[in-house]
């Protein structure tokens, strides 16, 4: 480990995986997991979520432009019922709030309770691919959107909700959402600190670790993507539009052209929403604080590769349903447009490929991992 400012934490009293130090020593970013596609969803996430600005107020114009007079389905609700709130506040005539988690339900339902809505948002349990409404709604508000847009199921639960839930007309929020990428030097950014886990939520990578059943490459996201590291503009690689038909995986190809000296260390991967398709501009997770970490995926190569202005690179990202139907496995590459080997080549597998600090970066981060993992 070159972390000088980082140190190893055992949580489990065993010594784990890179802890970046607080205060005056904390490196300018921190890695978070990626935790939003598994259902570990505690309290500390929703009220980061809640208060998160950005992402309320793009959700809550567009349901309040909207519900009044109409009938809502909010899926996946989670413990504060934000969306179902707003929506009977804005005049909707009912709001079926469905919530996966049994205990984020219970407290959804208290919520609305303390609120005044109980004749208007019922709370139903379940997975929305298993539930039935009553009648067809009007409007389908999902933030089920993941730090890659797709990751957290979005496409297969509107999917179900337009053949099962919704009127053929009904409106859908968000409206669109795109993931971009963007060539990242994160050295340049940390100087001589190493890739280490923020403490807060460094817990979490274990959480992940149980809810697959052993350890692997989780997906993991920097606090930021400061400008100084970016060695291009961002590239649209996935699209998601909502009021087309039915949403298919694809495979993109796509090309970043490097603009700035530096050391390619991966790729980061963040998202542009559109709430509503009358807003202009969209929340973009590079650019803006939210709860939307930025993904990122480490260079194959044992060391980052350095590049220079006018290097081109060939990107191609595609996703397709994992062993659950529900969220996406991805795979994204990268090579330079005049060499035929990849710098890149991620098996980014929702539970997990076989292989565990498969590259560099992952073997830093978890070079203190014990070597048997007993799902504690
Ligand atoms: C990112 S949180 C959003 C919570 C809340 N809607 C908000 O935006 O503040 C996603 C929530 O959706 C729930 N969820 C995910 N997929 C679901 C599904 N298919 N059916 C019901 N709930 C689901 C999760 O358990 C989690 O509580």
């Amino acid at each position: 480990m070159t972390g000088l400012r980082s140190r190893s934490i055992g949580y489990g009293g065993r010594l784990r995986a890179n802890v970046a130090a607080v205060g005056e020593n904390a490196p300018r970013i921190t890695l978070v997991p990626s935790v939003g596609e598994y259902p570990i969803y505690d309290e500390l996430l929703y009220s980061v979520m809640t208060a998160d600005e950005v992402r309320v107020e793009a959700f809550d114009h567009a349901v309040r432009s909207c519900a009044a007079g109409r009938t809502v389905v909010d899926i996946g609700t989670g413990a504060d019922a934000n969306w179902a709130v707003v929506a009977a506040e804005s005049g909707a005539t009912r709001v079926w709030a469905i919530e996966a988690l049994p205990e984020s339900a219970e407290k959804a339902r208290a919520v609305v309770a303390a609120r005044g809505f109980a004749d208007i948002v019922t709370v139903l349990t379940g997975d929305s691919r298993d539930i039935e409404l009553p009648e067809k709604a009007d409007v389908c508000v999902s933030e089920t959107v993941g730090a890659i847009a797709s990751s957290e199921g979005v496409c297969e639960i509107f999917a179900d909700a337009k053949r099962r839930l919704v009127h053929d007309s009904a409106i859908f929020i968000p409206h669109r959402v795109e993931t971009v990428a963007v060539p990242f030097d994160y050295a340049a950014v940390l100087g001589d600190a190493g890739p280490a886990f923020q403490a807060e939520y460094a817990t979490y990578v274990d959480r992940v670790f149980q809810t697959v059943g052993h350890p692997f490459d989780l997906r993991v996201c920097w606090t930021e993507i400061p400008h100084e590291g970016r060695l291009a503009p961002p590239i649209t690689v996935e699209v998601l539009q909502f009021d087309s038909r039915e949403y298919e995986y694809t495979m993109r190809e796509s090309r970043a052209r490097i603009d700035r000296a530096g050391r390619f260390g991966g790729i980061a991967l963040g998202i542009r929403l559109w709430a509503s398709p009358v807003d202009r501009d969209p929340v973009d997770s590079l650019e803006q604080r939210t709860s939307w970490l930025p993904v990122f995926v480490p260079t194959s190569g044992e060391q980052p590769r350095t590049v220079a202005p006018g290097d081109e690179f060939v990107l191609t990202f595609g996703a397709r349903p994992s062993t659950d139907h529900r969220h996406p496995d991805y795979r994204l590459t990268a090579r330079f447009a005049d060499r035929s080997d990849p710098e890149m080549d991620w098996d980014g597998r929702y539970l997990g490929g076989t292989e565990f600090r498969s590259t560099a970066f992952y073997r830093e981060l978890f070079a203190a991992y014990p070597a048997t993992f007993r799902g504690e």
